[in-house]
């Protein structure tokens, strides 16, 4: 197995192993381990089953459902989602940083994507390295975030995803405002790694814990900005067979929405963490 970072702080390619047929525990230990190091780690030319690509999730959490009416799953395994955007569809799921489920209160792990069908260009996904954003941070922003809670609320992303779109009934059906809004700290320590974390972003982020958006945007938007420094992300390219594993707790991804005219399919499984996973700690 082979390992190739993507650039200095995010991304890792990992060749040479074929996990169609690989059930060695190890190499699974080490994949998970080369995640924990980059955030996001990426396979390409992968031919996975059904049943091995629920495995492969299996290997690291439990799989949950999103219960999301809109989503298509799977017949007969609804913990595997079809994202599927068809040639004739304008709107895309994900195009915004975001990170999944951040507006729930307890956000799942991770996030894997295998490419079933992909476009003969565009449709790239970017994922940044919230952790290396929070090494990163100027002092007097680490000091300004110190103690911060964020409001996360799905509601203020079907809100800007109307701004945006004029229609969101097309993404997202009657399926508005499907949760309520939870709060996080702006700083996490990442369980595992110990490294801390910025915790808030663009798609789910309207303000902080006990102020309006009006007084916490200023603040915010500073935060998005220094995250989306080119430093900290990367792009990725699909091709068939390409395999995507992220860590939503110190990744945001971007669905880049540029592949109008043709069709795009992509198989989605979501891990929670392990139920012995301590609880993220606020600072
Ligand atoms: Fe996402």
């Amino acid at each position: 197995m082979k390992v190739q970072k993507v650039t200095g702080y995010v991304g890792a390619t990992i060749s040479e192993v074929d996990l169609a047929t690989c059930d060695d525990a190890d190499t699974y230990r080490y994949i998970y381990r080369v995640l924990l190091e980059n955030a996001v780690v990426f396979f390409r030319d992968q031919e996975l089953s059904i049943e091995r690509y629920l495995e492969f999730g299996r290997r690291f959490g439990e799989l949950i459902r999103n219960n999301s009416p809109v989503i298509r799953t799977m017949a007969d395994h609804p913990e595997l989602e079809i994202i599927r955007k068809e040639a004739d569809a304008i709107s895309n799921i994900g195009d915004e940083w975001h990170t999944d489920q951040s507006h729930r209160p307890d956000p799942c792990m991770g996030t894997i994507l295998y490419a079933v069908e992909v476009p003969s260009h565009g449709g790239d996904t970017l994922f940044a390295n919230t952790a290396a954003a929070y090494d990163s941070l100027p002092d007097d922003l680490k000091q300004a975030v110190r103690g911060l809670r964020a409001v996360h609320s799905p509601e203020y992303l079907l809100r800007q995803t109307a701004e945006r779109t004029g229609d969101p009934d097309k993404l997202f059906g009657s399926t508005r405002a499907t949760s309520r809004p939870t709060t996080h700290p702006v700083v996490r320590v990442h369980p595992e790694t110990g490294r801390k974390v910025l915790y808030v972003n663009p798609a789910y982020t309207e303000n902080f814990e006990g102020q309006t958006p009006e007084q916490s945007q200023p603040l915010l938007q500073r935060l998005f900005s220094h995250v989306q420094r080119p430093e900290h992300y990367c792009r990725f390219r699909w091709r068939k067979g390409s395999l995507a594993f992220w860590d939503n707790r110190q990744a945001w991804h971007y669905a880049v929405n540029d592949y109008h005219g043709s069709a795009r399919e992509m198989r989605r499984l979501i891990v929670r963490a392990p139920a012995h996973e301590p609880l993220a700690q606020a600072v």
